[in-house]
């Protein structure tokens, strides 16, 4: 039976890691108390929710393939996330979702992947890329070329994954930091930069971008400039959201919601509903 739009399925904590050195992001393994876990696609979110506390929204860090559980990476920022900080291995929370829309992955296949991603938004990117790399799905993009940046080396999620990734074929990896610390050997730089100085081939590829608005903003010169078409720019929206299913009209963006028609759009339909971009 489908889960109720506005009742949380309950999940029990089964792990918490403590991703980053300023200890402010954990990632949650949760699995369901009641029923399976609904399918998803990475670009998708949910509503978490401590009871008598609230709902914030999340997006999937994990992959559709791992099947017994979902994860999800939760940066300390306001109420809600202060108290699921504290909930620890056996605690239950609530979850709605899979929300929003994925990403279109009909329209990676046969191209290249230049993927920018930065702050936590990279949870997201977490999901596609995971996903991507199955044996099942691997055959299906080319070449991937992620760039990823953070204010400093401690602040990488996924470090363990990141540095296997590294090794995989047809894969290149470009990390940056805003300030290095003493075994920090790469480019110190914002991503943009870093996605101009490297200039990877666009030739065959599409691109997908998730993470802070400057992050966006500045990235998107730096790709049109290397001859990408908006229609081929991929970017997962980040808006204060409430209900999560265009109901309340927190997030939308002229005729749309960021939650609905949402959170992944292209560059071409951004720029038809706003002047920002
Ligand atoms: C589609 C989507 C996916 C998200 N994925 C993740 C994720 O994977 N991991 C994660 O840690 N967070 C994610 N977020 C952000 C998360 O929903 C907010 O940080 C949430 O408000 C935290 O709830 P809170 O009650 O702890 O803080 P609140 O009390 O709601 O807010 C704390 C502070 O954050 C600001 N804020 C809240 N939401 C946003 C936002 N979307 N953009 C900018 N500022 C905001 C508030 O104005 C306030 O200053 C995502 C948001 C969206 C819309
Ligand atoms: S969050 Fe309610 S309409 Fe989008």
């Amino acid at each position: 039976m489908d889960q109720p739009l506005f009742v949380p399925q309950r999940m029990e904590i089964v792990s918490v890691t403590d991703e980053v050195d300023s200890h402010d992001i954990l990632t949650f393994e949760l699995r369901p108390l009641d029923g399976e876990i609904a399918p998803y696609l990475p670009g998708q979110f949910a509503e978490l929710s401590v009871f008598g506390v609230g709902e914030a929204t999340f997006g999937y860090a994990s992959s559709p393939h791992e099947t017994e559980t979902v994860r999800f990476s939760v940066k300390r920022m306001g109420a809600l996330t202060q108290e699921l900080h504290r909930l620890g291995v056996g605690a239950t929370v609530g979850l709605r979702g899979p929300l929003g829309n994925p990403f279109d992955l009909a329209r990676f296949e046969g191209r290249d992947l230049i993927v920018v991603g930065g702050g936590y938004a990279f949870t997201t990117l977490r999901s596609l890329i995971a996903y991507l790399l199955t044996d099942a799905q691997r055959p299906k993009v080319g070449h991937i070329s992620l760039f990823y940046g953070v204010r400093s080396p401690g602040l990488f999620l996924y470090k363990e994954e990141l540095a296997r990734w590294e090794k995989a074929e047809n894969f290149s990896l470009h990390l940056t930091v805003d300030a290095a610390d003493e075994n920090w050997k790469g480019p110190v730089m914002v991503v943009p930069a870093l996605v101009e100085k490297v200039a990877p081939d666009t030739r065959n590829a599409v691109a997908v971008i998730c993470g802070p608005p400057p992050m966006i903003k500045y990235t998107l010169p730096v790709l049109e400039k290397l001859d990408l078409k908006p229609e081929e720019v991929f970017i997962s929206m980040e808006m204060k959201m409430k209900c999560g299913v265009g109901l309340c009209g927190r997030c939308n963006l002229g005729p749309k919601f960021v939650c609905k028609d949402g959170p992944i759009f292209t560059l071409k339909e951004l720029r038809e509903l706003t002047d920002v971009y």
